[in-house]
């Protein structure tokens, strides 16, 4: 039995990661330190509760005391954890630097002092807006355009100089914009689509034209668990769906899935700094014998479906006070 400590486990992509993992490795016992912020939701997890192969710690992964109780024992550490908003990060918090950066660093110190094999999960952002048709490669520099891009940009950083300076066995996955089930609902997917079921208006910034490429948490989850376990130390990897959308189709598609009124989709103020496209060349990846299994209207379909039939998990997300006060500071000032 070999054991992985994963942090974040309770928000979204890293309560699809730990079931994944538990499910294909028969011989993995999973770990998950979570701090279970506004965004760490226990009942993403609460079918696991009575697996023997799963423990859950409450814990901060920028105290090194919790990752050293969390860790007891693991073989390696997937780094999940994160704050992940990117407007939250235009706020203002310092959670950004202390979780992706400070956080980051704990866990590589834990890591080293161990010998354990090392995972983090980073994002495309890290390359900034990429014009078109360049499609950044894992050697491109980094130019993280939001406070959110430029602390993952910074974890980066301190995994390839721990894996060059100290030669640990760390890997990097750079995932591309991530929906489906369980994506807490201030991100576009999940907001648009609840915004839908309760007739409210769907906030599109700027002119709607900034391109993403979705990609089905499930595929994003598959990467990773390829990337733990066959990985190269010192490398990067992308982790992208190569199929770009603007957002303003994303938001036309979510409107007709939804059967919500067109005219609910409303302009406002662009986000600051907003960068304009991301798109991953993910042949490295491809090398290591990934491939995107769901396409965008599979998986934005499933995904709606998901939200349509778990309304009680978003409501007590949205009615909550906490909620309303990050609305409100977001969309209050965008008119
Ligand atoms: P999320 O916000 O849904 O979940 C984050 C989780 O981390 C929560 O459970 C939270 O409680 C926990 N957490 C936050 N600070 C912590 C701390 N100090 N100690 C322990 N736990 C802490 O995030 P997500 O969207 O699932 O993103 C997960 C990771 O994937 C992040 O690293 C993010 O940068 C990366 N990523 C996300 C996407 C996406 O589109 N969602 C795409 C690419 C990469
Ligand atoms: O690309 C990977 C990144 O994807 C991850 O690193 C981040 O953790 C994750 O949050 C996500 O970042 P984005 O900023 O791309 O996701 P978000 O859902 O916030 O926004 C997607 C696009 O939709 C972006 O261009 C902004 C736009 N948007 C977003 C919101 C919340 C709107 O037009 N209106 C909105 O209300």
């Amino acid at each position: 039995m070999s054991r992985v400590l994963v942090s974040g486990g309770c928000g979204f992509i890293g309560s699809h990661l730990v079931r994944r993992l538990l499910r294909e490795h028969p011989d993995l016992e999973v770990v998950n330190i979570d701090l279970l912020t506004y965004a760490g939701r226990p009942e993403n997890v609460a079918d696991l509760a009575d697996d023997p192969r799963y423990t859950f710690v409450h814990g901060d992964i920028a105290s090194a005391d919790d990752v050293a109780r969390a860790a007891e024992g693991c073989d390696g550490i997937i780094n999940v954890a994160a704050e992940s908003h990117v407007d939250r990060s235009i706020m203002g918090g310092d959670e950004f630097v202390t979780t992706n950066v400070l956080g980051t660093k704990r866990l590589l110190d834990h890591a080293r002092a161990h010998e354990l094999r090392y995972l983090q999960v980073s994002t495309d952002e890290v390359y900034g807006d990429v014009e078109a048709p360049h499609r950044s490669v894992e050697t491109d520099p980094l130019h993280g355009s939001s406070p959110y891009a430029a602390s993952k940009a910074a974890g980066d950083l301190l995994v390839l100089s721990y894996a060059r300076t100290y030669g640990l066995n760390a890997s990097i996955t750079r995932g591309s914009n991530t929906y489906g089930p369980y994506q807490f609902p201030e991100k576009l997917i999940p907001l648009f689509t609840t915004n839908a079921f309760d007739g409210k208006d769907l906030p599109l910034y700027g002119d709607g034209m900034q391109v993403r490429e979705m990609l089905f948490v499930e595929d994003h989850c598959a990467a990773i668990d390829l990337v733990y376990h066959h990985g190269a130390a010192g490398e990067a990897y992308n982790v992208g769906a190569e199929h770009e959308v603007p957002n303003i189709e994303t938001a036309h598609r979510i409107i007709e899935l939804t059967g919500a009124d067109p005219d609910s989709l409303k302009r406002v103020a662009d986000r600051p700094g907003h960068d304009r496209r991301y798109a991953l060349d993910c042949a490295k990846l491809r090398a290591l014998g990934w491939e995107r299994r769901t396409d965008f209207d599979t998986g934005l379909a499933l995904t709606v479906a998901w939200f349509r039939e778990n309304r009680a998990w978003w409501e007590a997300i949205k009615s909550g006070e906490a909620y309303a006060d990050y609305s409100a500071k977001n969309y209050g000032a965008r008119g």
